[in-house]
């Protein structure tokens, strides 16, 4: 609650749209996210959510949530897609938004020969691809740039559709325990 108080100073807001747990840490989350849940019945988070929680995670915080977290936010990109915590997410009703969805920093992803091939067929970038394929696939994407020109660049996907069999490609580009960042099944923050 203290945090939360801190941040609307901060950034000099009376509102949040979401208010996400960073990471699940074991005896903590169910405390951390009842304090969220106070947040949002006072309207200052119009939605409340969580970041890194596998099913496991959810399950115990189903168990006694009052409100349901509205997104789960997580490593996914083409070589991470997770498809089985993107299923469970969408029969929870849970949105899923893809951190690091390019790879993050110095990652080696858009370096990728089959992403860099799909993007020459549209006359797209590697990127463009990366960030359509999460709209097509449902996926709430936040790809970072300090670049004006890349951000502007980068949102610039609504004027092209991948097809099938790319979308395929793209799917079977999955590399299952490839990650650029921290693994919430082993790290407990
Ligand atoms: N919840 C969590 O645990 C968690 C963990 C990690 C990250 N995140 C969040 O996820 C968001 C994005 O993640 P991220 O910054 O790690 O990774 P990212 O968005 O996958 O990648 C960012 C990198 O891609 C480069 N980039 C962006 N557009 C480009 C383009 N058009 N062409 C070439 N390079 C391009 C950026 O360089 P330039 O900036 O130089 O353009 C930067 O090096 C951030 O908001 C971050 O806070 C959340």
């Amino acid at each position: 609650m203290k945090a939360f108080e801190k941040s609307l100073d901060l950034l000099q807001l009376d509102y949040i749209d979401l208010y996400l747990i960073h990471w699940p840490v074991a005896g903590q989350t169910l405390e951390a996210w009842k304090g969220l849940e106070e947040i949002y019945k006072t309207g200052r988070a119009r939605a409340i959510g969580v970041c890194n929680f596998t099913e496991r995670h959810f399950v115990e915080l189903l168990r006694n949530a009052k409100i349901k977290p509205a997104v789960n936010q997580i490593e996914l990109h083409p070589h991470l897609s997770q498809p089985a915590l993107v299923t469970y997410c969408e029969k929870e009703g849970i949105s899923c938004e893809a951190w690091s969805p390019l790879g993050g920093d110095g990652g080696k992803l858009l370096d990728d020969p089959v992403l860099k091939g799909i993007a020459g067929k549209y006359g797209k970038s590697v990127v463009q691809v990366i960030l359509r394929w999460n709209l097509q696939n449902g996926i709430i994407t936040i790809p970072k740039s300090i670049h004006q020109a890349r951000i502007i660049g980068n949102a610039n996907i609504y004027d092209f559709e991948l097809m099938a069999d790319d979308m395929k490609t793209i799917k079977d580009l999955d590399q299952d325990s490839k990650r650029f960042g921290r693994d919430p099944n082993t790290l407990n923050f």
